[in-house]
């Protein structure tokens, strides 16, 4: 079977998950990501797992959720195409068989290639957004890369520390949801670095690296995947555990992924979680616009009377 991923080089082997690293693949000469197929998986994904949404703030959960409504695949990526509009294919390798045997192959890839690399979890998505769209300054909580595949974008990654990552900022992301809100500040952009993406390349970045995307001026395609180890996990659990001790008036002062104090909180975690005590994931997505390609926006809004969550 022909690589998707251009084999890595010795030093990127060993940066793999603590540094940034360029990568190069095929996935332009796919069929996958033509408008053909973007547009029957647009019109065959269920409500769930198609997220359109059109510009808002700096919290995701204040974008406005736009549904697909009459229009046809091909008519949403026209509206994508002209307007200001993200769609979201998500956990599209759970429901299409030909996007599962890439992510089995991407990470197979991978595996076989980076040391001791165990993957136990993980989750691919297509991205498609508007040209000149951009993604606000954030945290992912698990492992990420981004696979440009069509467009350009530029991916700006900032250091994962104090002050570009509050701890508690990081902890509240990851109790949240997989999807952080991280405070940003137009300075911080000294420290950042930018990489302009284009079709045939791909980044990984160093785990829970706060970065912002500004897309050119043409229509973006993209593949997002995300990963879990065993040690994505276990840091996981130390901020789960850290925000619950905050959360109940104590400052945690380790972030040790390893020894009494760590498994304390695994314990905690796993109690306070049995509990249902902890926010349920996710909001309750309303969709007050509709996909509609002769829109200057690419989307209308929909009467109130006409308000759902989006599919229903
Ligand atoms: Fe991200």
């Amino acid at each position: 079977m022909q690589r998707i991923v251009e084999p890595l080089e010795a030093k990127q082997r060993e940066l793999w998950g603590h540094q940034t690293i360029t990568l190069r693949h095929n996935l332009p000469s796919l069929d996958l990501f033509s408008d053909d197929y973007l547009a029957k998986m647009i019109e065959t994904a269920a409500p769930r797992s198609l997220a359109i949404h059109a510009e808002g703030g700096t919290d995701p959960s204040n974008w406005p959720s736009v549904s697909r409504g009459n229009a046809s695949g091909t008519q949403v990526l026209d509206a994508v195409r002209n307007g200001m509009l993200w769609v979201n294919l998500v956990g599209i390798s759970e429901w299409d068989s030909r996007f599962a045997e890439l992510a089995d192959q991407i990470f197979a890839e991978f595996e076989q290639q980076v040391p001791g690399l165990n993957i136990v979890k993980r989750k691919v998505g297509v991205l498609i957004s508007s040209p000149k769209a951009t993604v606000h300054y954030h945290v992912d909580i698990p492992g990420q890369a981004i696979w440009q595949v069509r467009g350009r974008k530029r991916f700006i990654i900032y250091p994962s520390t104090e002050p570009f990552l509050k701890q508690t900022e990081l902890e509240d992301a990851v109790r949240s949801a997989t999807y952080g809100v991280a405070s940003y500040q137009p300075w911080f952009d000294e420290h950042g670095t930018p990489h302009d993406l284009e079709p045939g390349q791909a980044l990984h970045w160093q785990l829970n690296g706060p970065h912002r995307i500004e897309n050119f001026n043409e229509l973006s395609v993209s593949l997002t995947t995300e990963h879990w180890t065993p040690d994505i996990r276990r840091t996981y659990a130390m901020n789960y555990g850290n925000g619950l001790l905050r959360q109940y008036g104590w400052t945690p002062r380790s972030t040790a992924t390893s020894g009494a104090a760590f498994w304390a909180k695994v314990g905690l975690t796993a109690a306070y979680r049995k509990s249902g005590l902890q926010n349920k994931n996710g909001y309750q997505r309303i969709a007050k616009f509709t996909v509609d390609p002769n829109s200057q926006s690419g989307a209308r809004p929909l009467p109130e009377s006409e308000w759902a969550p989006p599919g229903s």
